[in-house]
């Protein structure tokens, strides 16, 4: 597998280090955003959105993190079907568990990537339909281009170059999402 990678751009250490930062603030931010100090309380509770598949291994680690009360409801949202490296639509799957009702609470939406933002803005016009106290939105990478710089967002873990990238969840043609850290792909392996 590892012949297949050209670069690393984030070792999985780096990650790890980030995901500390990260989930400080998020914690730092609920408890305002809930007027709650003390994250034990019944009151500080999250609604984790995670959007499948990419987002698996970040939201393993991220929730891990997290000392808050908590439900998690994946949804899936797909823009990017095999083989393809550039975005050819966002379908939104109608199967998932999240309340039609989000009032009264605050909801994290967690994604893998930001790249044109049209799966993230999908999905939050979708959710905002459903009246939720607060909604913020996380993803692990943005890229550096225009449409994901000027993309309103709450959280990035990391900024990254426009390249197609893979690992630590994220797929070419639904592969390597188990490698644990950040890589491109030799020309000859991605051809989208
Ligand atoms: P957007 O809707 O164009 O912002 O794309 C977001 C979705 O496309 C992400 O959730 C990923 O599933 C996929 N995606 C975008 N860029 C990459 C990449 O570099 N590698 C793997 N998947 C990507
Ligand atoms: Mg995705």
């Amino acid at each position: 597998m590892d012949a297949d990678f050209e670069s690393t751009l984030l070792t999985a250490d780096q990650i790890a280090t980030r995901l500390d930062e990260l989930a400080q603030q998020i914690v730092l931010d609920i408890e305002a955003a809930t007027g709650l100090s003390d994250p034990e309380h019944p009151h500080n509770t999250l609604t984790i959105i995670p959007i499948m598949t990419g987002s698996i291994i970040f939201v393993a680690d991220l929730v891990r993190r997290l000392p808050l009360r908590m439900r998690i409801y994946p949804m899936s949202a797909s823009s990017y079907p095999g083989t393809a490296t550039t975005s050819r639509g966002v379908t939104l799957s109608s199967d998932s568990r999240v309340p039609d009702e989000l009032t009264g609470q605050h909801v994290l939406l967690i994604d893998d990537i930001l790249d044109s933002g049209s799966t993230l803005r999908a999905v939050t016009d979708e959710l905002k339909t459903r009246g939720p106290d607060t909604l913020h939105t996380c993803v692990l990478l943005r890229k550096q281009r225009d449409q994901a710089m000027s993309f309103p967002i709450d959280y990035v873990a990391f900024d990254i170059p426009d390249e197609f990238v893979v690992g630590y969840g994220l797929d070419y043609d639904d592969q390597y999402r188990n490698v644990p850290q950040i890589v491109t792909l030799k020309p000859e392996v991605a051809q989208g």
